[in-house]
């Protein structure tokens, strides 16, 4: 399972993952018209008929629970991947600022609404895709209320919360058989890198193979709670603040 697959990196985890014998791809999505057309574009580059979408607005509680509830089947790999990076500070119909919704919560929500089905599946895994852009976080404002907003400080602090509650998942699932790490994947010409104001200088197959390699390799399934860059492990220096890891988790949690 994977979000983000209609984005620029996405697309290309899900064609990677697709193209690797025995795997079948399930897109969340958003917007039904882009993931259909994703979907067969797929199905036609790696002739792979097991791919398909579901519907979740990852940015609302919702969908995600929805999700949670109507799904059946094993779920072996969770890549978290969506996010967005708005110029202007917004809130989703929740009432939360949109980056923090999409890029942390949503990572947060996901992992936690479908940890019944990943301990299930074990061993199973899920991928952070993170950023090296990353830093900032103000525990006292996640959500740019009491800061000025800018999208470049909102998403750096996004990228960092990405990596703590990586840690602060593995803590919790490692002994139920899920394994969870977090990535930088590449720097990608995307709408959320030109929304950041920069082109990126790599290919979007580039950007998916370290979070591709997270899900499919076996350093993916036994690391736990680690930080790659380019395939290697990256010591983070923001999880070593052990309580501002689980004043975040504890934070997320209660919304
Ligand atoms: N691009 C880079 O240089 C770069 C560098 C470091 C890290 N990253 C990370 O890589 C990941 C992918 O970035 P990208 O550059 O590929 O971005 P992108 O092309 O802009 O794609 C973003 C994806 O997220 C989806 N999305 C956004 N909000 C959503 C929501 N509320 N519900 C469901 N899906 C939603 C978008 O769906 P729609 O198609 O419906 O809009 C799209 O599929 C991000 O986590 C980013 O932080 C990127």
């Amino acid at each position: 399972m994977l979000t983000g697959g209609t984005g620029a990196i996405g697309q290309a985890i899900a064609r990677r993952l697709a193209a690797t014998p025995g795997y079948e791809v399930v897109l969340l999505a958003r917007h039904e018209g882009r993931a259909k057309r994703v979907v067969a574009a797929l199905q036609r580059a790696t002739a792979n008929p097991r791919i398909r979408f579901e519907l979740v607005d990852v940015s609302l509680r919702g969908p995600i629970d929805a999700l949670a509830e109507r799904w059946q089947e094993p779920v072996h790999v969770l890549i978290n991947n969506a996010a967005v990076t708005p110029r202007a500070r917004c809130e989703t119909q929740e009432g939360i600022e949109t980056q923090f919704a999409t890029n942390v919560l949503g990572y947060f929500r996901l992992t936690q609404a479908l940890t019944p089905h990943l301990v299930r599946s074990a061993p199973a895994r899920v991928v952070n895709v993170a950023s090296y852009w990353a830093g900032g976080l103000d525990l006292d404002d996640l959500e740019f209320k009491r800061r000025k907003y800018h999208n470049d400080a909102a998403y750096r602090q996004s990228k960092q919360a990405n990596r703590m509650t990586t840690v602060a998942f593995a803590e919790r699932l490692t002994i139920r058989g899920v394994s969870v790490n977090a990535c930088h994947p590449g720097d990608v010409n995307s709408v959320l890198s030109n929304n950041l104001g920069f082109g990126g200088h790599e290919t979007p197959e580039q950007g998916a193979k370290t979070p591709a390699w997270l899900a499919t390799s076996d350093v993916g399934g036994v690391a736990a709670g680690r930080y790659f860059e380019r395939q290697r492990e990256v010591i983070c220096p923001f999880v070593r603040d052990r309580e501002a890891t689980e004043a975040l988790y504890a934070a997320c949690e209660s919304y």
